[in-house]
């Protein structure tokens, strides 16, 4: 429903009424278009498909299958019914021990069991969404900035500015360097938010990248930590789709190398995570800040009350990732599954000409259709996008809603599953890699 806002400036608060959300950009627009048309194979054929949601939708059995198996973790059943009250009633807000605990030995067990986390460091918030709102509120002041490399995802700008009050500065990231993050780039970014006056607090790193579909590699990591070190400034890694990885090369988490710098300052790493995109589990909101900061941690923990994981969420959570046969062969599957849908995504795209950044991760393919604007220009990268969503019915997202620095660009979400009403998965992919291939070719002519 929408809300008519007849000048409220006065009467309501400058966050309630300014557009800090970001909810009127195009890629919120898409989404609109795909809610108010939804394709359905049979009942709506015509409708948009929706490839702009970053949802992993691809292991549902499995997970299914589990619950089955485990009917006492899930408290409303007969067999886990006797647990009820304990897990209804008020909790401690540092959360179940056996969740923390369970959160870090899969966080390991995504990084390959090649570092530890301390179950003790793990604070949970309301999703990455959260986590990251948390730590702006615990580095920054109000009109102090945070280092944040282009093309990032949209969501940042409301989960690190709209209520904290700090300000993002991007870190302008090349095709020509395939959008590698440069020392120059960032020192560029520093020095331009200097210039203005502005105190840089910390970089913020996406490693695997939303929407390059990239990993960060360990030099990357290192120069950035150097860089932060130098500077004397935070270093948050979001490393919430580490486990979306395929093949080669592999993830290396912000934690592997602090380990190998043992001299480095501890007090300035923080990462976030969540369980929306390696499990696929968004509705959760299962979302973590680890810091390495003692008063970070601290901090945080005090803040997670506005945004706790619900202890009957906690206790699922934790028996299913305690199941480590499970989540083994979860985690291979699952990384399977989405590299052969990443793989046939783009060579469904390469055969018609259309060329994607190489990638092996997230659930994207970073496009790059800068033949077909009419100019290099963000308008035509909006007529563009304004085409391929009311006359292709895809809903794709606009490299300008990435803050990317060249028009042109276009992510794609893998088609991890059906979004809304559409059930068969696998025609569902071969229908939009098939649809987007013939009517991209359309437009070209
Ligand atoms: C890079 C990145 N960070 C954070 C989020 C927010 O995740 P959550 O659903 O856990 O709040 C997303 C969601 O798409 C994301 O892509």
């Amino acid at each position: 429903m929408e809300f008519k806002s007849r000048n409220q400036g006065q009467l309501l608060s400058k966050i309630a009424t300014n557009d800090g959300h970001g909810e009127n950009s195009p890629y919120f627009d898409g989404w609109k278009a795909y809610d108010s048309d939804p394709y359905h194979p049979t009942e709506n054929p015509h409708g948009v498909i929706q490839m702009g949601l970053a949802e992993n939708q691809l292991c549902f059995d499995l997970i299914q299958e589990w619950i089955k198996n485990n009917p006492k973790a899930s408290i409303c059943t007969a067999e886990g019914a006797a647990d009820f009250k304990d897990i209804a009633i008020y909790q401690d807000y540092h959360g179940l021990p056996q969740f923390r605990n369970a959160v870090a030995r899969f966080m390991e067990k995504v990084r390959g069991n090649r570092v530890r986390f301390d179950p003790d460091r793990i604070v949970m918030s309301g999703g990455a969404t959260g986590a990251q709102e948390t730590l702006a509120f615990c580095l920054a002041d109000r009109g102090e900035a945070l280092l944040v490399p282009t093309p990032y995802y949209p969501g940042n700008d409301r989960d690190l500015t709209w209520r904290t009050g700090v300000k993002l500065v991007p870190v302008v990231c090349e095709s020509g360097d395939a959008f590698q993050i440069t020392r120059a780039a960032l020192e560029a970014a520093y020095k331009q938010a200097q210039d203005s006056n502005i105190r840089v607090k910390g970089l913020l790193l996406n490693n695997p990248s939303n929407p390059l579909g990239t990993v960060i590699d360990k030099q990357t990591l290192q120069q950035s930590l150097e860089f932060t070190a130098d500077k004397n400034i935070h270093l948050i890694c979001d490393e919430i789709y580490s486990a979306t990885v395929s093949g080669q090369p592999g993830f290396t988490s912000i934690a592997e190398i602090v380990q190998e710098n043992p001299h480095c300052n501890l007090d300035l790493i923080h990462i976030v995570y969540s369980l929306s995109k390696d499990l696929g589990f968004p509705g959760f909101r299962v979302g973590i800040v680890y810091s390495y900061n003692d008063a970070v941690v601290s901090c945080a923990r005090k803040m997670s009350s506005f945004g706790l994981v619900s202890t009957q969420t906690q206790q699922l959570i934790a028996a299913m990732l305690s199941d480590e046969e499970f989540m083994d062969k979860f985690l291979a599957e699952s990384a399977r599954r989405l590299g052969k849908r990443r793989a046939d995504m783009c060579e469904g795209l390469g055969q018609v000409g259309i060329w994607n950044l190489e990638g092996n991760a997230g659930l994207f393919c970073w496009m790059d259709l800068r033949r077909l604007l009419k100019a290099a220009t963000y308008e035509a990268e909006l007529e563009l996008w304004r085409l391929i969503v009311e006359e292709v019915k895809l809903n794709v997202s606009p490299g300008a809603a990435f803050h990317c620095s060249e028009p042109g660009w276009f992510r794609l979400v893998v088609p991890a599953a059906a979004g809304g009403a559409c059930h068969d998965v696998a025609a569902f992919a071969d229908g939009v890699a098939a649809c987007s291939s013939q009517d991209l070719i359309e437009l070209e002519l």
